[in-house]
């Protein structure tokens, strides 16, 4: 077994940020790095830290799904102090930009699945989890939790997954060095972020549309909007992030959100 801690110095040498990782914290074991992050933003933590665990013994994904945080994976979250605007392109242009990055590092192609998932051959590397605390429209923090299967094997994940899961480590049969990858993921995200603060997410979302595995493809969609469960063709990606769908019946939609938006043969 390789030893999988992180070397905080190093992460610090390898940063070419001023913000993301401008506070680093590292614990061996957390409940969840993101309850972790959001009891630092409320006490005032400025934006750019980052919490990161070695394990995670209560971790949650979208729909307070469990999570499962063995060692060996990347599990850390961001602390966002955006202004008020829009955000929900963010988890696509970030998710489209850690594949892009683990794709650079490890020449294993990865794309993201719409909304929130890291996808690497029609199985789940890692995902996304936006959550925020708003005075209005105002955000007062909003904490990105990002978790990559890493250096382990996805056997030794248990339960049900909506879709298969994956590992690095199976995808590419050698370990990763994740200081390098992270410090690599947050060089990218910060880049990124101040582009969609300046300029809105049109162009980024337009860079990246060709890393999402979801446009062209069939899809089950259950419990999006009014509908419970259909099955679509995902036409396109819009400039604001939405997924815009054709039914069976021949009508167009976009969606937002769903519960599960399921990849079927293509
Ligand atoms: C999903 O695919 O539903 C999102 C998964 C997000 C998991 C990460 S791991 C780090 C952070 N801490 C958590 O409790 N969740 C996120």
């Amino acid at each position: 077994m390789q030893d999988h801690r992180f070397d905080t110095n190093l992460l610090k040498s390898l940063l070419t940020t001023k913000r993301f990782g401008s506070r680093i914290f590292y614990f061996d074991v957390l409940d969840s790095t993101s309850n972790k992050a959001k009891k630092l933003a409320k006490e005032g933590i400025d934006e750019g830290a980052v919490i990161i665990a070695s394990t995670q013994v209560k971790a949650r994904g979208r729909m307070e799904r469990e999570w499962q945080s063995p060692e060996g994976g990347l599990w850390f979250s961001l602390v966002l102090r955006p202004p008020a605007m829009e955000l929900h392109p963010l988890t696509i242009i970030f998710g489209a930009a850690i594949s892009a990055v683990i794709e650079a590092i490890s020449s294993v192609k990865c794309q993201y699945h719409w909304v929130n998932d890291l996808y690497v051959n029609d199985r789940k590397l890692g995902g996304i989890l936006m959550e925020g605390r708003f005075r209005g429209m105002e955000p007062e923090y909003v904490i990105v939790g990002i978790g990559i299967n890493l250096n382990f094997h996805a056997k030794d994940l248990s339960g049900e997954f909506n879709a298969p899961p994956t590992t690095l480590l199976d995808e590419r049969g050698e370990f990763t060095a994740s200081t390098a990858l992270l410090a690599a993921i947050l060089n990218r995200l910060e880049k990124e972020y101040d582009r969609f603060l300046e300029e809105g997410p049109t162009e980024i979302i337009h860079k990246y549309k060709n890393r999402c595995v979801t446009v062209g493809r069939k899809v089950r969609i259950i419990n999006s909007g009014e509908i419970e469960e259909a099955d679509a063709e995902a036409l396109d990606l819009t400039e604001d992030g939405g997924l815009m769908v054709e039914l069976g019946t021949g009508s167009r939609g976009i969606l937002y959100s769903a519960e599960r938006l399921i990849l079927l043969d293509s």
